[in-house]
């Protein structure tokens, strides 16, 4: 039976962290993965972390089941943290928390949702996008449609993406990046979040949100702005989060799926769906990405703590964007790439082309994905000229 199964490439991102691994290149630089790295290169364990899970090698009482839900109290600082303390949406009780194997899950059950609840709907993303988005919401039977996001000069398409907006069938759904678009780091600005509220609200779409970035562009308040006007503002709107970026717990595996809903009784039945599609996926999320971050919230020092070195990986990505473009310039190309000091989060769609890729792994082992998205947290002081030179000689 398995003899006609085809092998397949494995996953172009993915992919990245095996094909660096091989690599015997002493100079290699890994400019793939969305992982955050340091000045050394290493993705660390965050501090608060390391004491909040030794806190629960003391504390934790059991390992029993936490719920479809997962934990209430991980679930009440999530929606605390992306819609804001004083919410209005959470004073109404219109939002709801359901704990997610990462953001990957929650765009799963988000997925699974749409498919089971509002068929029919298709889904729009950005063009481009992160590429688990047409996987994810294809594998769940979904119809896929895009809309324009940056143009061939690679800049913000802004209007192309507000003209298409406005003919988006009545109902769909569309996918907005929170901040720190995955992968082009191109963000809106806030009048142009209104402007995507105001056709969203025209066109009685349903916003899906990807929130996997928080408190990696201008900070944890700042980058919730687009989340908050919509919530604040409509009476339906998704929201897929996730704590792998900014606690730095990747392979815990630690989301959350939230519904907002026009009202409690709507969430009420929203969440009881919800909890049926986690149960046919998985049954219950994993906990321990979800109490530390709950033990973090519960301690003002750890969650100081935490969000000083949230700040630090911040600025230490800015101030990266800046130097890159700084170190350009001997090259003269620095115009060339001064959109990146622009650019928010993680990523960089570098306007690299394939062939510019191609190139700077087989040449110089610097690696990064086709499309020329370069994860900025890759570049340090001691590798900087070292990529400068490499781009400069393939560019020319
Ligand atoms: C990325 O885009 O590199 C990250 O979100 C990791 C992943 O799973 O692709």
């Amino acid at each position: 039976m398995f003899e006609p199964i085809e092998r397949v490439p494995g996953d172009a991102i993915l992919g990245l962290i095996e094909a660096f691994n091989n690599d015997s290149n002493p100079d290699k630089v890994d400019l793939g993965v969305g992982v955050y790295r340091d000045e050394q290169g290493i993705t660390p364990v965050m501090r608060a972390v390391k004491a909040a899970e030794q806190q629960l090698i003391d504390d934790e009482k059991t390992k029993a089941y936490i719920g479809s839900h997962g934990d209430p109290e991980y679930g009440h600082f999530v929606l605390e943290t992306v819609l804001g303390a004083n919410s209005p949406v959470l004073a109404a009780n219109r939002a709801s928390a359901t704990q997610s194997p990462g953001g990957t899950g929650a765009l799963r059950l988000a997925a699974d949702f749409i498919a089971s609840q509002l068929p029919g709907k298709s889904i729009w993303l950005s063009d481009p996008t992160w590429p688990n988005h047409l996987g994810v919401f294809s594998a769940a039977g979904l119809n896929l449609e895009k809309y324009p996001y940056v143009d061939a000069d690679n800049r913000l398409d802004f209007d192309g993406m507000l003209a298409a907006l406005k003919a988006i069938p009545e109902g769909d759904v569309v996918l907005l990046h929170a901040c720190c678009h995955n992968p082009t780091g191109f963000d809106l600005s806030h009048e142009q979040w209104q402007q995507v509220l105001d056709v969203v609200r025209d066109r009685g779409l349903l916003p899906l949100v990807d929130f996997a970035y928080q408190g990696f562009g201008d900070g944890l308040d700042e980058d919730a702005f687009g989340v908050r006007l919509l919530a604040e503002n409509l009476d339906e709107v998704i929201i897929t989060q996730s704590c792998s970026k900014n606690f730095g717990i990747y392979r815990e595996r630690t989301g959350c799926f939230i519904a907002i809903a026009r009202n409690s009784e709507d969430m009420e039945d929203v969440r009881s769906q919800l909890a049926i599609t986690a149960r046919e996926n998985y049954s219950n999320p994993p906990a321990h990405g979800s109490a530390i971050v709950a033990t973090i919230f519960n301690s003002p020092e750890l969650t100081a703590m935490w969000r000083e070195e949230l700040g630090e990986m911040r600025g230490r990505i800015n101030q990266l964007r800046q130097d890159f473009v700084a170190a350009l310039a001997p090259h003269g190309l620095d115009q060339r790439f001064a959109h990146v000091a622009e650019q928010r989060g993680m990523f960089s769609y570098t306007g690299l082309t394939a062939d510019h890729v191609a190139q700077l792994r087989d040449k110089h082992s610097i690696y990064m994905v086709k499309s020329g998205r370069a994860n900025v947290a890759g570049l340090s002081k001691d590798n900087l000229d070292y990529v400068c030179n490499a781009i400069a000689d393939v560019v020319k």
